[in-house]
């Protein structure tokens, strides 16, 4: 059974692919996450036994502690997620994003070049293809690379030097660029949480400009599928986009979320566009799906329902998210007994 580490383990799309991977029980699995704001244990309650799924506590500008992890944990591969995720966030403030998705991705490629690790899923985004005019094609992995944002810039600046290792160094590495994620355990600084979240708690909907803005919208369990293919199927130094054939306006998206929440559509708002923002992002997936066999599975319609069934089935880690408190779950549940 092969050990794989699991940077930002603990963040949304991270601990849906650490159920999953725990689930299949094909891997051991090491999370290493450095819990900022944007990281939570609890995602991930109920899940870490110190065996099958083990947790560090780590920063990936630590390489000290990245290569006691690697040479304690004997990793086979890594599946890299680690990363400052937020726009509004870069925009705000550049440089941790220049830090963690920059230089903590060139520590995590020379610490897999000095342990040997056989594989290195880079977990990119389609952020880096820049924005797409209403007619224009999907973005292919031929794409050029041209990003907006601070955050976007960060990914891309990453995912070069990934190639550059690839190239260099030798190292068997492969980069995964996704579209938007949805589903459960997402933070409600993103969009569909927190549309969601504020639509049951009656609060304002605070949609950028006109709302005519298009994303197209992934179940998370489709992302985490595609990046278990990438794990093992994917060919060293390849680009490979995932989508999930779901194009929606952000007003649509908003409008879906009133209806399955019975909120009142008069919360919604129109506030300050978002600078640059990018207008339209549509995923051409057809290499993932020919050469790793991957397709998604879930319609963007039931994805969402599901989605808002789960926040509200969910109160006390909604709860939780919104007052703060998940920030001492580690300190209360784990940080004495591991
Ligand atoms: P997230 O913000 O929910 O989680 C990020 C995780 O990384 C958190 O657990 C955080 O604690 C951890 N982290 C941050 N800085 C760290 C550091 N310096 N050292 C160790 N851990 C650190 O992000 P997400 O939405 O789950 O995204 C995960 C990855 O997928 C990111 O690389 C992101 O760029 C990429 N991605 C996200 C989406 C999306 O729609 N959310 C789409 C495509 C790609
Ligand atoms: O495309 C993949 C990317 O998707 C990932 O790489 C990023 O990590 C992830 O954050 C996401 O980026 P976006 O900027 O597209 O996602 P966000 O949820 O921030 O916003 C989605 C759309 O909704 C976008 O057009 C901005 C708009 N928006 C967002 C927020 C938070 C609003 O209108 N109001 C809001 O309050």
């Amino acid at each position: 059974m092969s050990t794989v580490l699991i940077t930002g383990g603990a963040g949304f799309i991270g601990s849906n692919l650490v159920r999953s991977i725990a689930h299949a029980g094909q891997h051991r699995v090491v999370v290493f996450d450095a819990l900022t704001y944007a990281g939570n244990l609890e995602n991930l309650a109920g899940c870490i036994d110190g065996s099958a799924v083990s947790f560090v506590h780590g920063n990936i500008l630590d390489a000290d502690l990245v290569h006691r992890t690697m040479e304690l944990h004997r990793i086979d591969a890594v599946i890299h997620l680690a990363a400052e995720s937020h726009v509004d966030r870069s925009i705000a403030s550049a440089a941790p994003f220049v830090e963690t998705n920059v230089a903590g991705t060139l520590i995590m490629l020379e610490a897999m070049r000095t342990f040997g690790v056989s594989r290195f899923v880079h977990v990119s985004t389609d952020e880096v293809y820049g924005s797409l005019e209403p007619t224009d094609a999907p973005f292919t992995e031929r794409s050029p690379i041209n990003p907006t944002s601070p955050y976007a810039a960060s990914k891309a600046a990453s995912d070069l030097l990934v190639l550059s290792f690839v190239r260099t160094h030798g190292v068997d590495a492969v980069i995964t660029r996704c579209s938007n994620n949805y589903g459960p355990y997402q933070f409600p600084e993103k969009f569909i949480p927190l549309m969601t979240l504020n639509a049951l708690e009656k609060r304002p909907l605070p949609v950028y400009g006109d709302g005519k803005q298009i994303r197209d919208w992934i179940h998370v369990d489709d992302h985490c599928s595609g990046l278990l293919f990438a794990l093992e199927k994917g060919r060293s130094g390849e680009v490979y986009n995932f989508g999930g054939a779901a194009e929606r306006k952000n007003l649509a998206v908003v409008n879906e979320i009133v209806q399955l929440t019975g909120a009142d559509p008069a919360l919604i708002t129109h506030g300050t566009d978002r600078k640059a923002h990018d207008r339209r992002y549509a995923i051409d997936a057809t290499k993932a799906h020919n050469e790793l066999g991957w397709t998604p599975m879930w319609s963007f319609e039931e994805g969402l329902k599901y989605t808002v069934e789960w926040y509200k089935a969910h109160p006390e880690w909604c709860g939780h998210v919104r007052s703060g408190e998940y920030r001492s779950y580690y300190e209360q549940h784990y940080k004495t007994s591991l």
